[in-house]
């Protein structure tokens, strides 16, 4: 094979953006921890070993392969780690987060829903309606400036192409369940108090330059 080619690189677990317990008693820090420590840990690890499979795939030293398979995996784990890399920039503690959002997103938001609570309460019937594992997302859609709210079943990405995610809410079992049970309402209920709409501003202002 050609000695010159780059190898692909693999994905790395940042540090968690403050400690387990900052976003209680809302998320609680017995679920923050293995959340991060090994869910999180978990998709990069795949992710990695993935990337590692194709890798040698490409290099032409493996011979009996499923590629479809192996896209499949890398799609799952590599959107598994980076929409959690999202989740927790996207979440702030001690009364840095929920609340209303100000700046461009809370222009954007009231300029289609007419209000915040409008918005909250289509967001709040999504997420509630959400079938099995996966995410509720606000994504903006620069084509037409809509500020769209979306379903990411599992991890794979069933929303718009190219639209970036302003905020997103995890709602697969292992976010809630050591804490909520099955009451996933109310989980949903209690992420507005630790969702972080300065970071939602911040990804709005590099999207929209
Ligand atoms: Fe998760």
């Amino acid at each position: 094979m050609d000695n010159n080619r780059m190898g692909f690189k693999r994905y790395t677990q940042l540090p968690m953006p403050y400690k387990f317990d900052a976003l209680e008693p809302h998320i609680s820090k017995e679920i923050m921890e293995p959340h991060y420590s090994m869910n999180h840990k978990a998709y990069v690890d795949n992710a990695n070993k993935f990337i590692e499979r194709y890798e040698k795939v490409v290099a032409g030293e493996v011979k009996d392969y499923d590629i479809q398979g192996i896209l499949r995996a890398i799609t799952f784990n590599v959107n598994g780690h980076k929409l959690h890399a999202r989740f927790w920039n996207n979440m702030a503690g001690e009364g840095k987060g929920g609340g209303k959002p100000g700046g461009k997103v809370g222009d954007l938001i009231t300029s289609h829903y007419g209000s915040f609570d409008r918005f909250k309460q289509i967001f709040t019937e999504a997420a509630n309606s959400m079938l099995g594992a996966g995410w509720t997302a606000l994504c903006y859609d620069k084509e037409t400036g809509n500020p769209q709210i979306m379903t990411i079943e599992n991890h794979f990405m069933n929303k718009v192409a190219g639209a970036p995610v302003l905020a997103l809410i995890d709602e697969w079992e292992h976010a809630f369940n050591m804490q909520y049970k099955t009451k996933r309402a109310d989980y949903v209920a209690a992420w507005w108090n630790v969702v972080n709409w300065d970071d939602a501003e911040k990804v709005l202002e590099m999207v929209q330059g």
